[in-house]
C-alpha cells in the first residue's frame, strides 16, 4: 500500500479523497473526542481541588494559595475577559463640558470616581444624604484637580422619594443636559440599634436599605432619564453579594417585611438579606434600563467594584479585609465603567470566573425547591450559599475557602476590568420587576413599555 492510501479506519470522505484526517496531537483520535476528554479530565481535576481545598488549614492553605498564584500567571494569557483599549474599554481623556452625576459622591468609591470625572473637565453632582458633607467633597474636589468643570454637592436621601422628586427637579434646574449617571450610593445597614420596625421599615413598608438602594436610584434614573444626551452613560453599582439573594424574593410583599421584622428576622431585618436583595435588584434595573437606552444610544453597564475599604467594610476581618482594595483604585474602576463601550453582560473589576458561584448551588436541595418562584419563565440560577450555611442566615465570610476564588488573592493579582456574569435576570423577571418598582415609587404604569427617555416629569 502506498504511503497516500486510505486505511479502513480513514473516514469514508477521507477514502474517497486520500485526505488523511487531521489528528490532534500525532495520535488518531479525533479532535473533538480530545477535546471532550480534556474537558471532563479539567472537570474531574477541578472538582477534587475544590474539595480538597475545602478540608485545608493553616500551612496546607499557605500552599494551595501559592498553587493559586502559580496557576494564576500560568492562565492568565489564556484569559480573553480583561478590557482594555480595542477590548471593549474607550476612555475619554477629556470631558469638558460634559455632566456627571454621582449618587454617593460624598466618600468612599463614589468620592473617587467622582474626582476623576473632575480631573478629566467635567462638571460634576455629587450627592449624600448629609449636606455638609455634600459641600464638602464638592470643596475638596476643586481643591484636589484644579480643572475648569463646576463640582456642585447637592443633598440626596435616596430612602425618600419626595426627596428624589425634588432633587431631580433640582438638577434638571442647574444642568438640564447629563452626559454620566453613576448610580453609586449604597448603604447594608438599616435600624441595627433600634428595636421598633420604623427604623428598620421605611413610611412606605420597604426595608430601608432596599428603598435606598435599588427604589430610589429607580425613580431618580426614570425622572433623569429625559436628560440622559445620546452618547451618554449609565453604570449601576452593584455587588458579589447579588449571588447571595434570590429571585423569588426580590419583589417581597410588605406583609412579609412586616411578619420578619415582627419576628425577629435576624438576616431580613438587619441588613444582610435586604443587601444582597437590592443588589440583585440593581441587576436587574440595570439589564431593563439597558434595553430601553438602546434606542437613546445611551450605555448601561452593571458593575461591581469588589470589595474595597471604605465604610461600608468597616467591621470585614480576615480573608475578606486583606481582599480589600484603596477606594482610590476602587473610584478609578468605577469612572472607566462609563466608558465599557460593548455591552457585557456585568463588569468586575478582577477575573470572576462564573464556576466560582455556581458550583456550590444547591439547586437539587428541597430547601431551594421551597423558595423557587411558582410561576414558570421566572428560573434563576442558585447562588452561592450552601445548604450546610444555613441559609439565609449566614454568608460564606466565616469559611471563605469554600470558594475557589481567594478573594484576596483575586483582587490583589489583577484588579482591572473583565467581564463577568451576573445571576440570571431572565426577561420575564426584569419585565415583571421594572412594572413592579413603577407601582413602588408612585409612577404611572404606562411607563412600562414607553419611552422614559421622551416623559416629560414635573
Ligand atoms: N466597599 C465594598 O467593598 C463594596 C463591595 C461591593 C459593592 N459596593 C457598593 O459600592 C457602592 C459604594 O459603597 P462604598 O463602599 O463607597 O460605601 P460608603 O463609603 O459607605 O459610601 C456610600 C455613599 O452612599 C451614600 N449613601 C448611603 N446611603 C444613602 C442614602 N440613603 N441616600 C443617599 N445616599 C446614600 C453615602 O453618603 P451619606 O452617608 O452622606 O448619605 C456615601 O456617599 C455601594 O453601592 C455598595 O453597595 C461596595
Amino acid at each position: 500500500m502506498g504511503l497516500g492510501a486510505a486505511t479502513p479506519a480513514q473516514p469514508r470522505a477521507a477514502r474517497a479523497t486520500g485526505d488523511r484526517p487531521r489528528p490532534c496531537c500525532g495520535c488518531r483520535c479525533p479532535a473533538w473526542l480530545a477535546l471532550v476528554t480534556a474537558t471532563g479530565a479539567l472537570s474531574v481535576l477541578l472538582c477534587a481541588l475544590r474539595r480538597w481545598q475545602r478540608g485545608l488549614d493553616g500551612a496546607k492553605l499557605a500552599l494551595f494559595d501559592q498553587l493559586f498564584v502559580l496557576g494564576f500567571h500560568l492562565l492568565r494569557p489564556l484569559d480573553g475577559t480583561r478590557l482594555g483599549p480595542g477590548r471593549g474599554l474607550e476612555v475619554e481623556e477629556s470631558l469638558e463640558g460634559k455632566v456627571a452625576l454621582v449618587t454617593g459622591g460624598t466618600l468612599g468609591i463614589g468620592y473617587y470616581a467622582a474626582e476623576r470625572f473632575h480631573a478629566a473637565g467635567a462638571h460634576v453632582i455629587v450627592s449624600g444624604r448629609s449636606a455638609s458633607r455634600c459641600s464638602e467633597a464638592a470643596e475638596f474636589l476643586r481643591e484636589a484637580t484644579g480643572r475648569g468643570g463646576r463640582a456642585e454637592g447637592l443633598p440626596l436621601d435616596l430612602g425618600c422619594f419626595d426627596c428624589v422628586r425634588n432633587f431631580s427637579a433640582a438638577l434638571r434646574g442647574m444642568f438640564p443636559r447629563l452626559d454620566f449617571m453613576i448610580l453609586n450610593a449604597g448603604t447594608s445597614h438599616a435600624g441595627d440599634l433600634a428595636d421598633d420596625d420604623s427604623a428598620w421599615l421605611s413610611p412606605e413598608g420597604h426595608s430601608r436599605v432596599f428603598q435606598a438602594n435599588h427604589l430610589g436610584h429607580f425613580l431618580l434614573a426614570v425622572l433623569l432619564a429625559p436628560s440622559l444626551a445620546p452618547g451618554g452613560s449609565v453604570v449601576v453599582v452593584g455587588s458579589s453579594a447579588m449571588w447571595m439573594a434570590h429571585p423569588s424574593r426580590l419583589m417581597l410583599p410588605k406583609r412579609n417585611l412586616t411578619h420578619n421584622a415582627r419576628h425577629g428576622d435576624r438576616w431580613m431585618r438587619y441588613g444582610l438579606g435586604s443587601y444582597e436583595r437590592s443588589k440583585l435588584a440593581n441587576r436587574c434595573f440595570a439589564l431593563s434600563l439597558r434595553r430601553r437606552a438602546r434606542a437613546r444610544r445611551v450605555r448601561v453597564q452593571g458593575m461591581t467594584p469588589g470589595l474595597v475599604e471604605t465604610r461600608l467594610t468597616t467591621g470585614l476581618e480576615g480573608d475578606f479585609a486583606r481582599a480589600c482594595v484603596s477606594p482610590e483604585l476602587a473610584g478609578l474602576r468605577l469612572f472607566e465603567c462609563a466608558f465599557v463601550s460593548r455591552e457585557f453582560d456585568f463588569v468586575a473589576p478582577h477575573w470572576q470566573p462564573p464556576y466560582v458561584y455556581r458550583w456550590d448551588a444547591p439547586t437539587t436541595s428541597p430547601r431551594w425547591r421551597r423558595f423557587r418562584p411558582r410561576r414558570p419563565g421566572t428560573v434563576f440560577r442558585a447562588p452561592a450559599l450552601r445548604e450546610s450555611d444555613g441559609f439565609p442566615r449566614r454568608y460564606n465570610f466565616e469559611a471563605p475557602r469554600k470558594w475557589l476564588n481567594r478573594p484576596q488573592l483575586h483582587q490583589r493579582l489583577d484588579y482591572s476590568l473583565h467581564s463577568a456574569t451576573g445571576p440570571d435576570c431572565p426577561d420575564e423577571l426584569q419585565r415583571e420587576f421594572w412594572r413592579w418598582s413603577l407601582e413602588q415609587v408612585g409612577l404611572p404604569a404606562s411607563l412600562d413599555e414607553g419611552d422614559i427617555f421622551a416623559h416629560t416629569f414635573t
